[in-house]
């Protein structure tokens, strides 16, 4: 199958019908015929598939010995998201494999292609849950604990899925994994600017997910004086202003995307707004001070209010600088010229990998709308396959 058939065999799934954008949730029905799919491409190809509790995958290509090469990303999506962010990825290794196998290369190292479960903390809120369990960064007695938005438990979720019928943990997968290398669609406009069809990364911002709960009092819209209201809906306004203000001004990033109003009714002053902060920056200490000014001024607005603030660290992820001698190493010397190093702002399971110790390099490919997490995500056929062969010559490069 080639890469145009097997993107046609995904381009349905998950997809809306309203905005023709993906709801691929982890271990909800879209996702699990995704798993499904990637198991029965691998074995038509005479791949070996692994999969460990979470439902995260390789497929092996056991060819020579010694320290295997990794490639691979997710095939779920954040609520309404494209079709590149997660699948180009997982696609384009099986497309790499066939490619590299009409060269005529036999690596002498095992070649795996992977699929990591939830990168997107889109049902969880914990992004990348599946590299973080199967590299140990997170332990299960802390996974097992986090609810979805409709209170269903992790171990709920995955028996629900067929999975999780024993412990999620790190990966014995994994140990014996030399290096891993995620292809992605970029989520900017670099590579479009540079006028590059790929480019290599050189590292993930700090970045975090912050639960900013704000409590008032519930009261009725019409006869409560204004003056006499406990509104959490103004702190939380003010505190949206701020945060946005506060990025501005730093060239930083926060994003208030999600939020969740109780009771919710028209006519009533809400008793409560959880409001969920995503927030980056170019370094760890600028990310802390983005997210503790943020807190400042809506503590500060809160007392005025007569509201009260809690914050909630959720989802947490440090810099990450990826080995730069890979990186000019699979940069170099190309039939096109060098391929450009570029820094991302979005996270990434490569960067879990990399901070697991495992040495990590990601490539890119151009994305003409440089909008990511949303329908409008885009990348053309053409430079898709210039991604694969890129991907295939990596391979070459690191499994040789
Ligand atoms: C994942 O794509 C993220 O950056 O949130
Ligand atoms: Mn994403
Ligand atoms: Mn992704």
């Amino acid at each position: 199958m080639t890469f145009e058939e097997m993107w046609a065999d995904l381009a349905p799934i998950g997809r809306s019908s309203d905005s023709g954008g993906y709801f691929r949730q982890p271990w909800a029905s879209a996702e699990t015929e995704l798993r499904t799919w990637f198991a029965g491409a691998a074995e038509a190809r005479g791949l070996r598939v692994e999969t460990d509790p979470l439902g995260n995958q390789v497929a092996w290509w056991d060819v020579g010995s010694g320290p295997a090469v990794l490639t691979g990303s997710h095939l779920d999506s954040v609520l309404d998201g494209g079709a590149y962010d997660g699948p180009l990825g997982v696609v384009s290794g099986l497309a790499a494999i066939d490619e590299l196998r009409s060269r005529g290369v036999v690596p002498s190292r095992p070649v795996g292609v992977s699929v990591f479960a939830e990168e997107e903390g889109s049902r969880f809120g914990l992004a990348c849950l599946g590299s973080r369990l199967a590299t140990g960064t997170l332990d299960w007695d802390t996974a097992r604990e986090l609810r979805d938005r409709n209170g269903v438990f992790l171990p709920d979720a995955l028996a629900a899925a067929g999975l999780g019928s024993s412990v999620p943990g790190p990966w014995s997968e994994l140990a014996s994994v030399g290096c891993f290398v995620e292809l992605h669609v970029e989520q900017g406009r670099d590579l479009v600017d540079r006028g590059a069809a790929v480019g290599v990364a050189s590292g993930i911002w700090p970045h975090g997910r912050y639960r900013f709960d704000f409590a008032g009092e519930a009261n009725h819209a019409g006869t409560t004086v204004m003056a006499d209201r406990r509104d959490p809906m103004l702190t939380y306004a003010m505190t949206a202003l701020a945060a946005n203000k506060q990025a501005r001004l730093a060239d930083v990033r926060a994003t208030f995307g999600r939020v969740q109003v109780t009771p919710n009714g028209t006519n009533a002053v809400p008793s409560a707004v959880a409001a969920w902060l995503d927030a980056r920056a170019d370094t760890g200490a600028a990310l802390e001070e983005l997210v503790s000014a943020v807190t400042r001024q809506a503590r500060d607005r809160a007392e005025r209010d007569g509201t009260s603030l809690s914050v909630t660290a959720e989802s947490v992820s440090d810099l990450v600088s990826f080995d730069a001698d890979l990186a000019a190493r699979l940069a170099a010397d190309h039939a096109v010229g060098d391929w450009p190093v570029i820094p991302t702002a979005a996270g990434h399971d490569a960067g879990i990998l990399s901070a697991a110790g495992i040495p990590t390099a990601m490539l890119f490919v151009r994305n003409p709308t440089g909008i990511s997490h949303s329908p409008a995500e885009e990348a053309t056929m053409a430079d898709c396959l210039v991604g694969v062969s890129a991907l295939a010559d990596t391979l070459e490069r690191l499994a040789s």
